[in-house]
C-alpha cells in the first residue's frame, strides 16, 4: 500500500466559502475535500483529510504522518509564510510533499511570496484555485513513485 496520501490543511482554510471571493473559490472546506477525493481517486490514490487551526497540532500530526501516508499534499495557509515550526517538522517526517495553494500567493502582497517549506517539496501548484489540487496531486504521485 504505497497510495496514501495526506491532504493537511492548515489555518483558516476550515472557513472556505467565507473568504475573499477575488483569491477563494466559493466553496466549503468539505465541498473542496469531496473533490480532492475524487481527483486522488482517478490518479489511484487514496486521500484523507486533516485540517487544523493549531500550529502544534499541525506539527504532530506531520511527526507521525509516515505511519499514516505515503505523500503529503500540503496548504498550511499563512503558516506557509513564516512557520519554522512546520518547516522542522515536515523535514523530519521525510515524506514526499508538494505545496498547494487555491490563490496565486507570488503575485499578492509581499509576506505571501514567500514560502518556508517550498524547497522541502517536490513542487508548488498555486493560483488555479480547485483544479490546482488536481495538478498538485499529479506531481505528488511522481515523486511517490520516484521515492519507492
Ligand atoms: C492560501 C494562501 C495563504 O497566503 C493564505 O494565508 C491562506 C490560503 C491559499 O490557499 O491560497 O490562508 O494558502
Amino acid at each position: 500500500m504505497r497510495n496514501r496520501v495526506a491532504v493537511m490543511h492548515g489555518v483558516n482554510l476550515d472557513q472556505l466559502g467565507r473568504r475573499d471571493p477575488e483569491h477563494y473559490p466559493q466553496i466549503t472546506l468539505t465541498e473542496l475535500e469531496f473533490k480532492v477525493g475524487r481527483f486522488a481517486r482517478e490518479f489511484g490514490l487514496e486521500a484523507t483529510f486533516f485540517q487544523t487551526n493549531h500550529e502544534g497540532e499541525f506539527c504532530e500530526w506531520l511527526h507521525e504522518a509516515s505511519e499514516r501516508a505515503d505523500g503529503l499534499l500540503l496548504n498550511p495557509g499563512a503558516w506557509t509564510h513564516y512557520s519554522y515550526a512546520i518547516r522542522d517538522a515536515l523535514e523530519v517526517c521525510g515524506l514526499p510533499a508538494v505545496e498547494v495553494h487555491l490563490s496565486a500567493v507570488d503575485e499578492r502582497e509581499e509576506w505571501r511570496r514567500k514560502s518556508v517549506i517550498r524547497d522541502l517539496c517536490a513542487g508548488v501548484v498555486q493560483g488555479r484555485g480547485v483544479d490546482g489540487y488536481r495538478d498538485a496531486l499529479e506531481l505528488l504521485r511522481s515523486s511517490m513513485a520516484a521515492a519507492r
